[in-house]
């Protein structure tokens, strides 16, 4: 046994929403979640707030009758969403499975927001995650004093979900070994956290589910048994399928991120936000983007949200030291940054490039003087 702390969800005065570095998502979109409830006449599941369809459309966006204008959370093919939310409603519990800054966590963190208004019953999982953290642990001060009781027994994120009926989440669920994974076994297929200790359980009531994202990379780590896989639908999240579709991501992103940062509006950003989506992209897909030329890839891994961070990055820095207009010098630090991981085998990776790529291609003359300054 391990002792847990007491769950302190609570938000304190200093600590209230607006000024939160990172609100949840249900605070940040309080707004449109009301809205949407507000209009949504669709039957909804049972402790749901809103019906699956209301959901979706809070995921990727529209229009509701009365004009409000509900902002795209997930931009990608409508189909998995709604397989995603309509799994909630089942019996069986949801995998998010994707490579590396597909969205898995986001799109986790939204749809928790959304069918149960909060998104906070959160496991990370690591290899370090004991069963505790799953299941419950205990107040030791109260176990010592009074012996073991339900007020001694402080209950995991996933019992609290059982118990009132909404939904958890358990984050890299491939990095938690494989028998406190099989933990899930029973509260997925018979919905009971049982209480030896006690001589009691917790029953899951209606409402509940989990939503488990996991890495494609990490794959054969700790692969999940079968028993446990069978207890998911999963919803494989793939990468944009297209430059302009990374662009729109990224662009949106950027911009949400920017006005939580207060920093300026960059209206003729989307130049260079294009060529950090198109060198990731080649860079990922080891083939330029006509197809043409083959190139190496670099060992880290190129997401839209490495692109995004770059592009945020290159922001600041434009607004801080530049003239508020996002230059190539911006983001070519980023950029050199985020390609070179390994010092050795990276850097060649990435002067090959920028000679073989970079240097041959029109209209990027700038950008091409810029990444040889930071690369010297
Ligand atoms: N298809 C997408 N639609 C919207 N945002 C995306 C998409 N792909 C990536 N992102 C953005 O990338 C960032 C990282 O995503 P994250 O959920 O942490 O990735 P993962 O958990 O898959 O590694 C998020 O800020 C998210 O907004
Ligand atoms: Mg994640």
């Amino acid at each position: 046994m391990t002792a847990t702390a007491a769950p302190t969800t609570e938000t304190t005065g200093e600590n209230a929403p607006t000024e939160a570095l990172r609100p949840h998502a249900e605070d940040a979109f309080a707004a449109e979640l009301s809205a949407l409830a507000a209009q949504d006449d669709r039957p909804r599941p049972a402790r749901w707030k809103l019906s699956p369809w209301a959901v979706a459309t809070y995921l990727l966006g529209g229009t509701l009758p009365d004009g409000t204008v509900i902002s795209p959370k997930y931009v990608g093919p409508r189909r998995i969403v709604e397989v995603a939310v309509t799994t909630l409603a089942t019996d069986r519990a949801l995998l998010l499975l994707g490579v590396p800054g597909t969205a898995k966590t986001w799109v986790s963190e939204h749809l928790a927001a959304a069918v149960s208004g909060d998104s906070t019953l959160l496991v990370q999982g690591t290899a370090g995650t004991p069963e505790e953290a799953i299941r419950y642990g205990w107040n030791y001060a109260q176990l010592l004093a009074h012996g073991p009781s339900r007020d001694a027994l402080v209950p995991s994120p996933v019992m609290r979900a059982m118990a009132d009926g909404m939904t958890a989440r358990v984050e890299e669920l491939t990095r938690i070994p494989a028998d406190v994974q099989d933990t899930l076994i029973t509260i997925l297929s018979e919905k009971t956290l049982p209480i030896p200790e006690l001589g009691q359980e917790v029953q899951a009531v209606r409402g509940f589910n989990l939503i488990a994202t996991a890495n494609d990379r990490d794959r054969g780590v700790n692969d999940l048994s079968s028993a446990l896989r069978r207890r998911f639908n999963t919803v494989v999240l793939p990468l944009p399928e297209s430059v302009e579709a990374e662009v729109d991501i990224v662009s949106r992103r950027v911009d949400q991120i920017g006005r939580s940062l207060d920093l300026p509006a960059v209206p003729d950003g989307v130049d260079e936000i294009r060529r950090v989506v198109t060198v990731f992209r080649e860079l990922r897909d080891g083939v330029t983007s006509d197809g043409r030329t083959k190139v190496k890839s670099p060992s880290g891994t190129l997401s839209t949200a490495e692109a995004i961070s770059v592009v945020t990055n290159g922001l600041a820095l434009s607004a801080h030291f530049g003239d508020g207009v996002l230059r190539p010098a911006d983001v070519a630090a980023g950029i050199l940054g985020a390609v070179v991981r390994d010092p050795a085998a990276d850097r060649v990776v990435w002067q090959e490039y920028l000679e073989a790529v970079v240097r041959e291609r029109d209209g990027w003359t700038d950008f091409y003087r810029a990444c040889r300054e930071v690369s010297a």
